[in-house]
């Protein structure tokens, strides 16, 4: 290049103009996060007088009824529009039924919670791997019982039978007062099981935010700890969703849409962006939800208790990336963080 086909080059081509002072730089952004954006998960224990620290997950808490109204409270404060609970019963059996007890930990938790803050919005988890003795998301192959399908292994997750339970479970949420229900057990037809009951239980108005596309993922660890929700053997892989398989998720996000899906999920976040991206590109007419988990949480935390990352700086750019990504909304842990750095 001779001096004068350099200098029209440098003319042309000077992205650093839109770069070069921090007006600028506002003026072109066109990426925002708000609190408004975001959703904050608590864990409620039906233990008494509860405010015990997630070792994994340094300023997470297992929160007592009490404790779980002061901090939703704080939550809404902060901006944040909605919470979503988890709850840790006392008492866990093989089918799960204090997921569906109408006085079981979650239920009393939305009713305390919608009591008083009636404009939080309370979206529960529909699960049974918190309730479960083996701690897994559904109802277990035992032996070859009678009536069950054939050739599966023992522990394997049954699909059919797991409905049931998913359904009154949603049920009994949607009745104790929960704005939204979660299912994130990755059941083959939750969310159209769950439709049907919720409307003929007369709560057709209650949305469904499906976890529509949950990997098997180790980024869930701290989590398992939190919920104590590890199962006792085996493992999710056999519904939860393969790391190395790309294609899937647009099946999950069209069946989930097609059975009354009111959100849709990838989960985890940072791992999935670009699955985030291109479900965002395919099916841009419904809200799509990027849930941060618990690991991905615990890396930012111990690396900043470390020294080793700026933790502010960090968060902020991983959230702006997932909503960048395309991600509507975002569940996650650093929520309130994030809301009270704005505040400063
Ligand atoms: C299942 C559920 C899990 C998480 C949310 N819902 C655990 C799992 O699938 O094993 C994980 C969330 C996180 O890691 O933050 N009820």
């Amino acid at each position: 290049m001779n001096k004068e086909e350099r200098s029209d080059f440098d003319l042309t081509w000077r992205l650093r103009r839109l770069r070069h002072s921090a007006p600028i730089r506002k003026m072109v952004q066109d990426v925002y996060l708000r609190p408004s954006d975001l959703i904050y998960p608590l864990f409620v224990t039906e233990e008494k007088d509860v405010r015990r620290e997630i070792k994994s997950m340094p300023g997470q808490y297992q929160l007592s009824l009490e404790h779980l109204v002061d901090e939703a409270r704080e939550t809404q404060a902060l901006g944040i529009p909605a919470v979503i609970l988890f709850g840790l019963p006392v008492v866990k059996d093989e089918h799960g039924s204090s997921a569906f007890d109408e006085n079981g930990i979650v239920q009393q938790a939305i009713r305390a919670i919608k009591n008083e803050l009636p404009e939080l919005i309370v979206i529960a988890d529909t699960c049974l791997c918190e309730y479960t003795s083996h701690g897994h998301c559904g109802v277990v192959q035992e032996t070859n019982q009678e009536g069950m399908p054939k050739g599966l292994p023992k522990g394997y997750v049954l699909n059919d039978q797991t409905l049931d339970v998913l359904c009154k479970t949603a049920v009994s949420q949607a009745a104790a007062g929960a704005d939204i229900v979660a299912p994130s057990g990755m059941m083959d037809g939750m969310v159209r099981a769950i439709r049907n009951s919720l409307d003929h239980s007369g709560y057709s108005h209650v949305p469904i935010m499906s976890y529509s596309v949950k990997y098997a993922s180790a980024f869930y660890g701290p989590f398992r700890d939190a919920a104590d929700g590890a199962p006792q053997f085996g493992d999710r892989n056999t519904h939860q969703m393969d790391p190395a398989e790309s294609k899937q998720a647009f099946n999950e996000c069209e069946l989930d849409i097609q059975e009354g899906a009111d959100f849709i999920m990838v989960k985890p976040a940072l791992a999935y962006l670009d699955v985030v991206a291109r479900l965002k590109q395919r099916f841009p007419q419904t809200p799509l939800v990027a849930y941060n988990v618990s690991g991905e949480y615990a890396m930012v935390k111990a690396a900043a208790a470390n020294g080793w990352l700026d933790e502010k700086a960090v968060v902020t750019e991983k959230l702006t990336g997932m909503k960048r990504a395309g991600a509507d909304l975002i569940i996650t842990y650093h929520a309130r963080d994030f809301c009270r750095w704005l505040n400063q």
